[in-house]
């Protein structure tokens, strides 16, 4: 290893080996080196730009960066630990390839400044990924839905039977989640999308640069307008991960639904071959394991979340080396929902089966129209809570005597009460149920149908 000195005259001795490890970044932030160089070719234009240096001198550092770029993507560039951070290591090799300029790329500028900008960058490139991915998920969820207006599935609360639902009600509700979590990143994107760059160290510079230049450059929508909050501030990647967090939230309640599905005591779905794993013993197991991953990674995700937040709640005015922490979280939550979005994407689209015959079985077996019958008499004028109580004794005596509500003899409906008609088979019957969920926003097919046409339109939102 040649002893190249990064710091200062002040500097006597190299920093003890552990040390050197310990505070290096290299490792992890190496990530972010395409938008470090496309960051400092921004401030090396803006330097020639505002005459720092020269309208030469600008091109040479932009075209050295360039290649370090081209140098990269042909995986010809690996810096070691000794060169800290991606940003020296920018740095130094560029000094290798046009010699003694190099070192003025680093006028007006600070490595704070610099990686605050370069996370925004990379930040921004992944919340257009993770939106578009949004998209496909909400796609194939209308996909299915539109196949299955009709199809029914019990619905739950307190995961005890409650009333029925259009299948495609049931799924259009993962869509509109999703669609918060499209609109959410858009919000976080307008706070990610303002440049740092020119905050300097912590105060600015003496230097007459122009920042409104760089950040055009850049497409950044704006500047920052204190430079003491342009380098400390990291409440962009908070707000980051906590859309993130909502994202796999919403991942891992579908991920538990189709664990439970699957299940044989559910069996709503059938998991195909390519998206389901076996024992290693038991030969019968069939395995939910890609929900279950989602359901398992959304942990490290909140984690993450915590993490961020818990840097910087202590920390004092202005960039303090704890914010390097910030990166690897930030890095691993991307990941982590990009990974997760694309497999329930493909889980959904091939992966799961409904098993339309068991649904309309499991939905016709229940007392999951007994509201039904309470609407029935209150809609002939009994008041409702004595129709609930009217038919919360026929549930009981039903339940006893082994029988369902649509067993029950016309007879023994008007002993219940004299205003039961020959149509109460008909109000009772599960396809009926849904339909006459007809409210603005419930299940009734026709609610759902006009849902998955407004749905269709918010897809098309910018
Ligand atoms: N690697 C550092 C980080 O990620 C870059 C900024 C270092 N700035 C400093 N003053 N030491 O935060």
């Amino acid at each position: 290893m040649t002893k190249q000195q990064t710091w200062s005259q002040r500097f006597e001795s190299a920093l003890h080996p552990a040390i050197a490890l310990f505070n290096a970044s290299i490792n992890f932030d190496i990530e972010l080196i395409e938008y470090d160089l496309t960051g400092s070719q921004a401030h090396a234009k803006m330097l020639a730009h505002t005459g720092i240096i020269s309208q030469e001198e600008g091109e040479q550092l932009v075209a050295g960066l360039e290649q370090i770029r081209q140098e990269y993507r042909q995986d010809k560039f690996h810096p070691g630990i000794e060169a800290e951070d991606v940003h020296f290591a920018v740095e130094r090799r560029l000094v290798e390839i046009v010699g003694n300029l190099g070192k003025k790329l680093h006028t007006a500028r600070s490595r704070n400044d610099q990686v605050g900008t370069d996370t925004r960058l990379y930040l921004r490139d992944q919340i257009q990924q993770i939106r578009n991915q949004l998209r496909q998920f909400q796609q194939v969820l209308l996909d299915i839905a539109e196949k299955n207006v009709e199809t029914l599935i019990p619905g739950y609360t307190h995961l005890q039977r409650a009333q029925p639902l259009s299948l495609a009600h049931h799924l259009l509700a993962y869509f509109h989640m999703a669609q918060r979590d499209w609109e959410r990143l858009g919000d976080v994107f307008g706070r990610v999308n303002i440049s740092p760059l020119g905050c300097g160290a912590l105060a600015g510079t003496t230097f007459p640069i122009d920042r409104h230049y760089t950040a055009k450059l850049l497409d950044f929508e704006g500047v920052y307008a204190n430079s003491l909050d342009g380098v400390s501030d990291r409440d962009f990647a908070i707000e980051f991960l906590c859309a993130a967090s909502l994202i796999m939230v919403h991942l891992s309640r579908l991920s538990e639904e189709v664990i439970l599905w699957a299940s044989e005591e559910f069996s709503f779905v059938t998991l195909k071959d390519s998206c389901a794993t076996g024992s290693s013993i038991m030969p019968q197991k069939k395995n939910p394991d890609v929900p279950e991953l989602v359901r398992g990674k959304t942990g490290r995700v909140f984690g993450h979340l915590q993490a961020m937040l818990v840097m910087m709640k202590g920390l004092p005015l202005a960039y303090n080396k704890d914010l390097q922490e910030d990166k690897e979280g930030l890095f691993d939550s991307v990941v982590t929902v990009k990974a997760c979005l694309e497999a329930m994407t493909i889980l959904l689209q091939e992966g799961l089966e409904f098993r339309t015959q068991r649904l309309a079985e499991a939905v016709a077996e229940d007392f999951s129209n007994a509201t039904d019958v309470a609407d029935y008499l209150a809609a002939r004028g009994v008041p409702f809570r004595e129709a609930y109580n009217l038919v919360g004794k026929v549930v009981k005596t039903s339940i006893s005597a082994g029988k369902l509500l649509k067993d029950l003899s016309l007879e023994e409906w008007q002993q219940l009460h004299p205003v039961f008609a020959e149509d109460i088979y008909q109000a009772i019957l599960p396809q009926q149920v849904v339909a006459a969920r007809n409210s603005y926003g419930g299940t009734g097919f026709a609610q759902v149908k006009g849902a998955l046409l407004s749905a269709r339109d918010q897809m098309t939102a910018k």
